[in-house]
């Protein structure tokens, strides 16, 4: 199961030349974050939030199941001179979340519902969750078409109920759809200093 998930994560990014954008949840929203920090991007792909974090000046991680984007995000973070960014190959639904504590997490476009009370647990008292991913209720084929990995309405945010909701948005089909965050929901939480 795992070899097969990377394996076809190899070969998406294999052809890949782009290196993406942040996630509009951390670019919208970036004045939240913290001046320093340790900072995980969860799934990372090819880095867009990581790299994006780095050069803010946090310590960040960025975790992929996926050999080939775990490359070439090493080579992009080396030619950027960001010694700051580690990038390691990571399974998240394996790996011992107890180990890990974290001021900042970002996760975009992946979703493994299981997966949530861990990653909820690794934000420190204060720290903050910046979650953003594809809901059911899209405009566009885009994004898995496989319900399984689609947030239902309102979904995000009951996710995380250890966490303070700071931000969030899901604009469904209302109104005008050429405008707005369309296709996904996302949000921003905070983890209570005292729980
Ligand atoms: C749709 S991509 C999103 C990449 C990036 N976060 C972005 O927004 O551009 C989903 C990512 O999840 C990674 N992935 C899938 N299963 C994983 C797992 N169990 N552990 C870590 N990464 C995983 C894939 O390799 C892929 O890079």
């Amino acid at each position: 199961m795992t070899t097969s998930i990377s394996e076809k994560w190899n070969r998406i990014y294999t052809t890949a030349t782009e290196f993406p954008p942040p996630a509009r949840v951390l670019s919208e929203n970036d004045y939240l974050l913290p001046a320093s920090g340790l900072a995980l991007d969860l799934a990372c792909g090819l880095g867009g939030n990581a790299l994006y974090l780095a050069e803010k000046g946090l310590q960040v991680q960025a975790w992929d199941i996926s050999q080939v984007a775990i490359d070439k995000v090493r080579k992009k973070s080396q030619q950027l001179g960001l010694r700051n960014l580690e990038a390691r190959i990571m399974n998240a639904e394996s790996l011992d979340w107890r180990q890990w504590q974290f001021d900042v997490i970002i996760v975009s476009r992946f979703l493994v519902r299981s997966l949530c009370p861990m990653i909820a647990a690794a934000v420190k008292p204060g720290g903050l969750l910046f979650y953003q991913t594809f809901v059911r209720e899209k405009i566009a084929e885009v994004g898995p078409s496989n319900p399984d990995y689609l947030l239902k309405e309102n979904e995000l945010l009951h996710l995380f109920p250890e966490l303070i909701v700071r931000v969030y948005r899901e604009e469904g089909r209302v109104g005008d759809p050429s405008r707005g965050l369309r296709n996904e929901a996302y949000l921003v939480g905070q983890k209570p200093l005292c729980s």
